[in-house]
């Protein structure tokens, strides 16, 4: 019988991006539980075969506005992860404050105890509206950042005071997200709290990340349907070898002109399909090389 005292975890919005990669990272740990918070129950078995069967998963299924729902997700839990969120830029997008004001009354709803401390609550932001941890971010980029994501960004929860929040460069390689979720991880289990009330971002210990060079090569406005064309090639070095992409980006504006909607891209996938097996290759050498470093102390 294992002697592990096992401490919970409740990932909202367990079907993005964010929400799988924190249960892959928490499932790594013998004494994890996980209450993962869904919409849709058959989307995260589908995204994650294993949790179907897994009993450190139980899986919350229906509306975030379920107070009584989301008040047995989170009772008990060490941490709350906040990832109920959206890459779309949907107007008046809120989805950040009222999944924060739902957590808040399930809070309240829920009889304190002595025993039962209050979970930390941990928000999934963006690192691109934050000034610190964007500026490095190239200048000419950083605007068209938060165009491309305004309404989500003017979320309201994401300007209030969460117990701590987690963002990172929108623009680093695809494998950052597991580093994300690890460090939203470490957040939570941090016992001192020296991340409490902070806005906490990943930083590569790898040399600093490296942003491709973009060059525009045709621009095409169809303003009275409020739409734009770019054409662009990019060209960036890496650990594992240059890069080299074609691009077309299709935009759609709001009323005003100002805003984007919507954006399709559209790129070499076979560029991409040598590319994307590089990085997993470089992301696994990596992981190997930390894990034979730690076993050797
Ligand atoms: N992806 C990244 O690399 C990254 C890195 C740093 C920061 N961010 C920031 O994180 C945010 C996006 O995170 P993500 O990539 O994890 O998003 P995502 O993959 O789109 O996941 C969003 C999650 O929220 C859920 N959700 C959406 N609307 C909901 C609603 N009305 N009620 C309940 N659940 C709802 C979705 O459920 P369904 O599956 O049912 O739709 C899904 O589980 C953006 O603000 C971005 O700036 C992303």
């Amino acid at each position: 019988m294992s002697n592990i005292t096992p401490t919970t975890y409740a990932v909202l919005g367990s079907t993005g991006n964010c929400g799988t990669a924190l249960i892959e990272i928490l499932l790594q740990k013998p004494n994890a539980r996980i209450n993962a918070y869904c919409r849709n129950r058959s989307k995260l078995h589908r995204l994650l075969p294993t949790a179907a069967d897994d009993k450190r998963i139980a899986i919350f299924e229906g509306n975030i506005a379920d107070t009584a729902l989301l008040a047995s997700c989170i009772r008990g839990c060490l941490a709350v992860f906040l990832c109920v969120s959206t890459n779309d830029n949907i107007p008046g997008c809120r989805l950040a404050q009222d999944t924060a004001s739902a957590v808040i009354h399930a809070l309240q709803s829920t009889p304190s105890t002595n025993t039962l401390a209050p979970p930390k609550l941990i928000l999934l932001s963006s690192g691109t509206i934050d000034a610190n941890f964007s500026r490095h971010v190239p200048f000419l980029l950083q605007p068209i950042l938060l165009r491309s994501a305004s309404h989500v960004y003017r979320d309201p929860a994401r300007g209030g005071a969460p117990a701590a929040r987690a963002g990172a460069l929108a623009d680093d390689p695809p494998s950052r997200i597991s580093d994300l979720a690890a460090a939203m991880v470490d957040v939570a289990d941090d016992a001192e709290g020296r991340w409490d009330g902070k806005n906490v971002s990943v930083v590569n210990t790898h040399g600093a990340a490296k942003f491709p060079t973009m060059t525009v090569h045709n621009v095409v406005h169809d303003t009275a349907h409020g739409k734009a064309v770019i054409y662009a090639l990019t060209k960036a070095d890496t650990p594992w070898g240059p890069y080299k992409n074609e691009h077309a980006l299709f935009l759609w504006f709001d009323e005003s002109g100002t805003e984007v909607d919507r954006i399709e891209e559209m790129f070499d996938a076979l560029v991409m399909k040598e590319f994307l097996p590089k990085i997993q290759e470089h992301v696994a050498r990596q992981k190997a090389e930390a894990e034979a470093k730690a076993q050797a102390v």
